[in-house]
């Protein structure tokens, strides 16, 4: 009898004793469907908010930089007016002799920057002067070069080569003024 009521007993036990195991696993399987909510809502947070401040941070960052951009354009054009002015005065008062303002500036310019023709400022007076002995002879084959040389004496020549090889100096002097 008293081991029919053990049974039982145990049996009830056992019974109890897997009722609890599950209640608690119940709880557990509550606690991580919470921890998965919490975790659900924190990503969401964490979705919006660094977005939008990255926006707004980019939308400003984007100001900026294109009011600088805008800044940097105004200076730019500035110094560019500024050095044209001051070109177009130093143009003016730029001299070049007769010889040459008849004869080569319609096509290298009035101040030797070249038009037509090349630049011809910053060339030394021998590279000048042997260039001009090859178009005159016809070595160098230019026909504009050649035609006009050929009323030109070796006078004419050297002074003109001897012009023209200041031009680089009397440039930057008058633009440094
Ligand atoms: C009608 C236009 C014209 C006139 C005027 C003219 N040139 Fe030229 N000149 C040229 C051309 C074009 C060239 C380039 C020729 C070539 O590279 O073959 C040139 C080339 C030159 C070169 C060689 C430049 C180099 O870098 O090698 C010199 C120096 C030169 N000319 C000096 C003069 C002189 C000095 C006069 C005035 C006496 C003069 N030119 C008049 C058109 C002209």
């Amino acid at each position: 009898m008293i081991r029919h009521i053990i049974a039982v007993i145990a049996t009830l036990l056992a019974l109890w004793a897997m009722y609890y195991l599950y209640t608690l696993d119940k709880a557990v399987h509550k606690l991580d469907e919470i921890h998965r909510v919490v975790k659900a809502s924190e990503i969401k947070v964490h979705l919006k908010k660094p977005t939008v401040v990255h926006e707004v941070t980019t939308a400003k960052e984007n100001k900026q930089a294109a009011e600088e951009q805008l800044k940097a354009k105004q200076k730019e054009l500035d110094k560019k007016l500024a050095s044209l002015r001051n070109k177009a005065g130093n143009i003016a008062a730029f001299k070049v002799s007769k010889l040459y303002k008849q004869n080569c500036s319609s096509c290298h310019g009035v101040n030797g920057r070249g038009i037509i023709g090349p630049n011809l400022v910053g060339k030394s007076k021998e590279y000048i002067l042997e260039q001009l002995h090859e178009f005159k002879t016809g070595k160098r084959k230019n026909y504009v070069m050649y035609g006009l040389l050929q009323k030109m004496d070796e006078d004419k020549l050297n002074k003109l080569s001897t012009e023209i090889s200041t031009f680089k100096e009397k440039w930057d002097k008058y633009n440094n003024n």
